[in-house]
């Protein structure tokens, strides 16, 4: 117990991509990232997530040209990417080739460690990026994307660590992309998945609902091996804690960490002036502790895309009735965790639900999830829903891995991209998987950087998409749901 904790620096990705909409852009990171890799963290989190979309749709820059210049100026820290497994940085699965060029690309070009996790915690969604991680020299670490269900226990993630250690990832990380994590959980969580693997563990979490400090001191207590923390002012709030405060937090903890406190105050002055750059990607909402979620039971905000999709239906007085729905819904698919796509489409559900009568009609997407096209659920399926859409479609679950299904692709992207006289190289043709107009526009010199003046609105893929658990009343009895918000 008596090893120091070590930290990663998020600031150059999730600590922007979570309080500034992932606007931060390559000239606005060069100027300190030589000062961050001498500080002697553990990695620096600079790529992955978000940031592919948003340097090809609003920066107009190429992705991989940014981690290069980043790699050049921080050539002794690791570099941390974060990758949703068999769906690269996108949202639906890729066949395999994409996947192992999209790694080998990444490396190729500076990428040391790769966070490879799967909204369902499909450990065979995660098998053909480890596989490639270890094949062309990276450290594939694997995350648990945590969340709070029946199915969800301390046992079934212990369980997904140990599997991910006999698939070969190098280190486990567990992902509370939402906050949720409170100090008991995280120290139950972390004691006993260190007693079942032998490679090291991390903890990622949010400040969302002002949780994740005392998570992250309580998994220290309990023996985690790696941190992630971020420089305000991109830190705190919806971001990672902040690494002064974090390391402050840690004094006389046997444990602590000795980051150069000039040096990080320096960091939040250069930063604040960052800040400031992109004031209008800010907002207060990510900046405050949304204690909302204790004082008004449904945080204001937080849900209010659904809130006028219920509106727009007609079902204004139905609020409660949903989100009631929801949960019944989400157990039904077998507790899925609530992230981009399966909040749409679990809410979309609990909507016609609501509105027609139980499962009177199925939405294409929920038969897909039902078909096991999205994954393998945490928990069974309802029998009466599986028999239901089984009849309607007349298909049967799928057995294998969704991406079984999907045909090699590398070779008609790279036909494609030089049919519009555009390099047809393995960075491209990834990209341009993903991203086509966005990559064409970006290889073709078209694309501009977008200019913003007022605060911005959003669009949903470049967001994180966050789950929170909200307490709600419904019939006297007091409920526990996870919605979605977007940031
Ligand atoms: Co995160």
């Amino acid at each position: 117990m008596s090893k120091p904790v070590v930290f990663n620096q998020t600031v150059l990705r999730d600590g922007h991509q979570s309080l500034a909409a992932t606007r931060m852009k390559t000239a606005q990171m060069l100027p300190v990232v030589e000062k961050l890799d001498s500080m002697g963290f553990n990695a620096l989190e600079t790529w992955g997530g978000a940031i592919i979309d948003s340097c090809l749709r609003y920066l107009a820059e190429n992705p991989f040209d940014r981690l290069r210049a980043l790699k050049k100026l921080s050539p002794k820290t690791p570099h941390q990417m974060l990758l949703r497994g068999q769906n690269i940085v996108q949202y639906t699965a890729f066949p395999d080739d994409v996947v192992r060029a999209f790694v080998k690309c990444s490396i190729d070009a500076g990428m040391t460690n790769l966070r490879i996790f799967d909204a369902l915690n499909d450990t065979r969604n995660l098998k053909t990026a480890i596989a490639a991680t270890k094949e062309f020299g990276g450290h594939a670490q694997g995350a648990l994307s945590y969340t709070v269900s029946p199915v969800h226990t301390v046992e079934a993630f212990v369980q997904m660590a140990v599997e991910l250690e006999q698939m070969g990832a190098d280190s486990v990380c567990i992902k509370d992309m939402a906050g949720l994590l409170i100090a008991p959980v995280a120290y139950d969580l972390v004691k006993a998945i260190k007693a079942k693997i032998k490679i090291p563990l991390s903890l990622h979490s949010h400040n969302t609902a002002g949780l994740a400090n005392t998570a992250y001191y309580a998994a220290v207590t309990a023996g985690v091996d790696i941190l992630d923390c971020s420089i305000a002012p991109f830190a705190n709030g919806t971001g990672q804690p902040d690494t002064l405060l974090m390391q402050e937090m840690l004094q006389g903890s046997g444990r602590e960490t000795k980051y150069s406190k000039e040096l990080l105050f320096e960091l939040t002055k250069y930063f604040e002036g960052i800040y400031q750059e992109l004031s209008a990607y800010t907002s207060p909402d990510n900046e405050r502790t949304d204690v909302g979620i204790l004082r008004y039971q449904v945080p204001g905000g937080m849900m209010s895309n659904f809130l006028n999709q219920l509106k727009e239906q007609g079902m204004g007085d139905k609020v409660a009735e949903v989100m009631d729905e929801m949960t019944y819904v989400r157990k039904c698919l077998g507790w899925i965790p609530l992230v981009t796509p399966t909040s749409q489409i679990v809410g979309t559900q609990a909507m016609m639900n609501v509105k027609m009568g139980r499962w009177k009609i199925i939405a294409q997407n929920t038969k897909d999830i039902v078909l096991g096209k999205y994954g393998r659920t945490p928990g069974p399926i309802d029998p009466d829903v599986l028999k239901l859409v089984c009849d309607q479609t007349g298909q049967k679950p799928i057995e294998g891995r969704g991406a079984d299904l999907l045909a090699p692709k590398m070779d008609e992207l790279k036909k494609e991209l030089a049919a519009k006289n555009l390099p047809a190289t393995d960075e491209a043709a990834v990209l341009y998987a993903m991203f086509p107009q966005q990559t064409e526009a970006v290889y073709n010199g078209s694309a501009k950087p977008e200019v913003k003046t007022a605060a911005p609105k959003v669009s949903t893929s470049t967001d994180i998409a966050k789950t929170r658990r909200v307490a709600l009343t419904v019939d006297g009895v007091r409920k526990d749901i996870l919605v979605e918000e977007y940031k």
